[in-house]
């Protein structure tokens, strides 16, 4: 379980910068960035909290180091692009945290856990929303969803070093990976 959340974590850390970013270069779209990246913050800091409970385990590196080159390929290109890879990357976050809910896994018995993991998935649902809306103000459906297309493909690669922390949370790694590799037919378009 720490190992999924560094995981996650890696990925809060990284969002909150680009928001910040994003915020100057899109300044029509400021109030709403503003508010996803404090979003992230709180969730960055949800997370530490959580993974200071828990049991300490080895870093999985050639998955953070994989996860971290998916965010930082995040931060290229323009407004338009760059939120349709947030939008590609946060609604892949609610798959893998609704995986992670599901009845039947074996998350660690811990307070909050499940509370977290559930406020996060859902405002990452809203963040996808919000990027989607930018992204589509911002570029053409086909350039937006190719973008998308090959964020998800970067974060299944970076997702396939991590099955063994799948299977060990009792969640089918086969079958996440395989949600998370298709794009949702509505992202993204108008
Ligand atoms: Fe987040
Ligand atoms: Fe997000």
């Amino acid at each position: 379980m720490a190992r999924m959340l560094s995981l996650l974590g890696c990925g809060e850390e990284a969002a909150c910068l680009s928001f910040d970013r994003l915020q100057r270069m899109a300044p029509a779209a400021h109030d709403a960035l503003a508010a996803v990246a404090r979003d992230e913050r709180v969730h960055d800091a949800l997370l530490r909290g959580l993974l200071a409970r828990l049991p300490p385990a080895g870093p999985n590196s050639r998955a953070l180091v994989a996860m971290r080159s998916v965010h930082k390929g995040l931060g290229q290109g323009d407004p338009g692009l760059q939120c349709a890879g947030i939008a590609a990357l946060d609604s892949a976050v609610c798959t893998l945290l609704s995986g992670m809910l599901r009845r039947g896994t074996h998350l660690p018995w811990h307070g909050p856990l499940r509370a977290v993991l559930r406020k996060i998935r859902d405002d990452e649902a809203r963040h996808v929303a919000v990027t989607q809306a930018i992204a589509l103000r911002n570029g053409e459906t086909n350039k937006l969803r190719a973008a998308a297309a090959q964020l998800r493909h970067d974060l299944v690669v970076a997702l396939t070093l991590a099955g063994n922390d799948f299977e060990a949370l009792g969640i089918d790694p086969d079958r996440t990976l395989a949600a998370i590799a298709g794009l949702p037919t509505g992202l993204l378009r108008s």
